[in-house]
């Protein structure tokens, strides 16, 4: 059976004190689940909440990485510097990177690679806007992402990636995809990955839904057969609420 892990995204909110008393007041609340439970913070509030989380269950991501190394990217922040200060999970093609930030296809992949590279396990995530919802286009485009993104690895990298199913529509709106829809959508990726590497690492690697997860929804999402757990937005900056996801 696949680990359940619900990974927090907080985006750009949090200052490092509330990185650090939201990580301490969290910390007992959690500490019995097997879940995987990551927290997903700024830059800035890397160092703060890889140190509030020493000795704990949580695991620490960032948010984006360039795909270079070093040299002059002015404002980019590298996938060795992810590792160096001990970051172990990194966001990659987030639908608000891909919408304001350029964020393309070609560079998703370069960033799946280099944080690969570096030791990082990617979340990649894929989703499809509300248009390409009514034009009956969902799956082909989540498909499609999924594909691009995981161009050029073999096997063997595949056990260190996370996907997430984001739909657009489904984003900071409060309008959640019903648990029937996610996993039919969930499973269409999952079912590609296995056209692409095999059964046995389709039906290892972790998928989560994201869009809207909240402590009254998370149980029933997680509860179907190829949802793996959540990548939280807006819900995941609230102790009580992410708690209670955690322990759905
Ligand atoms: P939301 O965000 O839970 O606030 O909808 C999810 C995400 O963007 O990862």
């Amino acid at each position: 059976m696949r680990k359940k892990v619900i990974a927090g995204n907080w985006k750009m909110n949090m200052l490092p004190n509330e990185a650090i008393a939201f990580i301490e007041q969290i910390t007992p609340m959690v500490k019995d689940t097997e879940n995987e439970v990551i927290l997903c913070v700024p830059y800035v509030d890397l160092f703060y909440s890889l140190l509030s989380a020493q000795n704990t269950n949580i695991k620490v991501g960032a948010q984006n990485m360039h795909w270079e190394e070093k040299g002059a990217y002015t404002g980019e922040v590298s996938g060795q510097m992810l590792k160096s200060i001990g970051v172990e999970y990194v966001i990659i093609g987030h639908s608000e990177r891909r919408q304001y930030f350029a964020e393309t296809d070609k560079t998703v992949n370069k960033k799946v690679k280099a944080a690969l590279a570096n030791g990082l396990k990617p979340i990649i995530c894929v989703g499809e806007t509300l248009e390409q919802r009514e034009q009956g286009k969902a799956e082909e485009i989540i498909t499609k992402q999924t594909m691009l993104a995981l161009e050029g690895l073999i096997k063997e990298q595949m056990k260190n990636i996370v996907l997430a199913y984001e739909p657009i529509w489904a984003i900071g709106t409060g309008k959640t995809a019903t648990s029937e829809d996610a996993n039919n959508s969930i499973k269409s990726i999952r079912n590609k990955v296995a056209e692409l590497y095999g059964k046995e690492i389709a039906e290892k690697i972790t998928i989560l839904y994201g869009g809207s997860v909240k402590a009254d929804n998370a149980k029933e999402l997680f509860s179907t057969t190829d949802i793996d757990g959540g990548l939280v937005g807006g819900a995941s900056l609230k102790v009580e609420e992410f708690s209670k996801i955690v322990l759905a």
